[in-house]
C-alpha cells in the first residue's frame, strides 16, 4: 500500500498530526517536496515537536528525505539531534537522498533580497531561500547533497554561486563552504538513496492552494504541492497512491495573497486565538477566515482525493456563527482569485461536536465537495481523531 497526506487550502491544515496517525499503517514514511519552509506541529507523548525536514511519524517509522526535498544542511543537522534525544535509536532510521539539492547562504540572502525589492508584491516568504534554490536548480547551478562528498568539485561550485551573485549579494565562498562541510560532516552517514518497498506514506508540505502551477501564483511555494509529485520527486517509477486530503474547519493563509474568505478584526482575533493561528515555522500570525467550498472543491478534484479529513472542527467550539462559503458573486475562477469575490453565509455554531449544528455542518461540507469526510480530528494530539461513522459510510 502507497498512500500520500497533503493539504487541500494554503498548509498547516494538521498534515503532520494526520501523518502521525497513519504512520502507525505503514513501515516508511517519505518527503518529497518542500524544504524548511515546512512547519509540522505534532506530539510525541505530551512533547510538542516541529518537523521542518524530517517526515512526522511515530517514532518507529522509517524516515526517508527524498530527492524533491530542498534540505538546509544545519536545520536538518538540529532536527536530527531533536529527535535523537527523544528516540534513542532514531538515528538508524533516517535515510537522506544524495538527489536532494542543498540550501546554502546565497539562496538565504537571495530569497530575503527579492523579497525586499519586491515591495508591495512580496510573496511574504518563509526566507528560508525556496525560491532562489528552485531557481538556481534550474539554472542548473544547484548543489546535491550528494557533491559535498567530492571536497574539491564542492567548493567550486560554491565559488561559482557566490561569483555569480556578487553584484546583489556580497558573501564570503570560503566561509560559506566551510560552514557547509562542517554541517555535511554530522549527517553524512545518513545519506543514502533507497526505494521504500512495502506500506510508504508520502508527507506532502504545504498545499494545493500554494502549489506553483496550481495555486495563487505568483503568491505561492516553489516546489510542487500535489500528490502527483510525491513519486516522481521521490524516485518511484510507478505506482498507485492512495490520497489523504486534510482541511481545517475554517482557513488560514501566511504570507500576501488572495484570501477571498479572509476576516479581520475582532472577528479575525477570536479565531487566531481559539485555534492558535501562529506560524509553526516563522511564528507569525496567520490570517483567518471561513471555509471556502468552492475552493475545496476544486483543490479536492485536482488532487484526487480517496479520503477526506477535516482537522480543527474543536477550535470552532462555542462560536455562536460560524461562516461557509458555498458560492462566489461572479464564477470562481483560480486563475484570478484576486476579482473573484465570496459570498459568505453565517450558520448556527455548536456547543460540542455532539451538536446536531456541527452535523449540519459536515452535511454543507459535503454536500458542496461532493465526497465524504472520512475522519474528524478534534485536537492537537495523535489520538483527538475519529472515523466518521455515519449514514452512507
Ligand atoms: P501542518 O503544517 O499542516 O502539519 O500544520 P501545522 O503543524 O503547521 O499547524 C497545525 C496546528 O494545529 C498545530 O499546532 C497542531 O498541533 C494543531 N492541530 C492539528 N490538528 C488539530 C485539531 O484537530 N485541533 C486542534 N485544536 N489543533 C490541531
Ligand atoms: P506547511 O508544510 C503555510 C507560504 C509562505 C509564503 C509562500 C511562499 O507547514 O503547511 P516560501 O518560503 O515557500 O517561498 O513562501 O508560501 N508557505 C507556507 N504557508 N504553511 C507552510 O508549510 C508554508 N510554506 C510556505 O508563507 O506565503
Ligand atoms: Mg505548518
Amino acid at each position: 500500500m502507497k498512500s500520500v497526506v497533503i493539504g487541500l487550502q494554503w498548509g498547516d491544515e494538521g498534515k503532520g498530526k494526520i501523518v502521525q496517525h497513519l504512520s502507525k499503517m505503514h513501515e516508511w514514511v517519505v518527503r518529497f517536496s518542500g524544504g524548511p519552509n515546512a512547519g509540522h506541529t505534532i506530539y510525541y507523548d505530551e512533547k510538542k515537536f516541529v518537523h521542518h525536514l524530517i517526515p512526522s511519524g511515530s517514532g518507529k517509522n522509517k524516515l526517508f528525505i527524498a530527492r524533491g526535498t530542498l534540505v538546509d544542511l544545519e536545520v536538518l543537522r538540529a532536527e536530527i539531534d531533536s529527535m535523537a534525544s527523544i528516540f534513542e535509536n532514531i538515528t538508524q532510521n533516517i535515510y537522506i537522498s544524495p538527489w536532494c539539492r542543498v540550501i546554502t547562504p546565497v539562496e538565504k540572502e537571495l530569497d530575503a533580497k527579492y523579497e525586499e525589492m519586491k515591495g508591495s508584491m512580496a510573496v511574504g516568504t518563509t526566507k528560508k531561500g525556496i525560491g532562489p534554490t528552485v531557481a538556481n536548480d534550474a539554472h542548473r547551478i544547484g548543489i546535491r547533497i550528494f557533491d559535498l562528498f567530492d571536497e574539491k568539485r564542492a567548493k567550486e561550485k560554491v565559488e561559482m554561486l557566490v561569483s555569480l551573485y556578487k553584484s546583489v549579494i556580497d558573501l564570503n565562498a570560503n566561509e560559506i563552504f566551510e560552514g557547509l562541510m562542517k554541517n555535511f560532516e554530522s549527517v553524512k552517514k545518513f545519506v543514502r538513496e533507497v526505494t521504500p518497498t512495502g506500506n510508504v506514506l508520502f508527507e506532502s508540505t504545504q498545499a494545493i492552494m500554494l502549489d506553483p502551477m496550481y495555486g495563487t501564483y505568483p503568491y505561492v511555494t516553489s516546489t510542487p504541492c500535489l500528490p502527483q509529485a510525491a513519486l516522481y520527486y521521490s524516485g518511484f517509477e510507478k505506482g498507485k497512491l492512495e490520497t489523504y486530503g486534510v482541511f481545517k474547519a475554517y482557513a488560514t493563509r501566511v504570507g500576501s495573497g488572495p484570501f477571498p474568505t479572509e476576516i479581520f478584526g475582532e472577528e479575525a482575533e477570536k479565531l487566531r486565538k481559539a485555534g492558535n493561528e501562529f506560524g509553526s515555522t516563522t511564528g507569525r500570525p496567520r490570517r483567518c477566515g471561513w471555509i471556502d467550498l468552492p475552493l475545496l472543491k476544486y483543490a479536492c478534484d485536482i488532487a484526487d482525493v480517496d479520503h477526506l479529513i477535516m482537522t480543527k472542527a474543536d477550535v470552532l467550539n462555542g462560536f455562536e456563527k460560524i461562516g461557509i462559503c458555498e458560492k462566489y458573486e461572479n464564477d470562481l475562477v483560480p486563475y484570478d482569485l484576486e476579482n473573484s469575490k465570496a459570498k459568505v453565509r453565517y450558520v448556527d455554531g455548536w456547543k460540542d461536536l455532539s451538536d446536531k449544528a456541527f452535523e449540519e455542518f459536515i452535511d454543507i461540507i459535503e454536500k458542496n465537495v461532493g465526497r465524504k469526510i472520512e475522519y474528524v480530528s478534534f485536537g492537537p494530539a495523535e489520538e483527538d481523531i475519529q472515523r466518521m461513522n455515519r449514514k452512507g459510510f
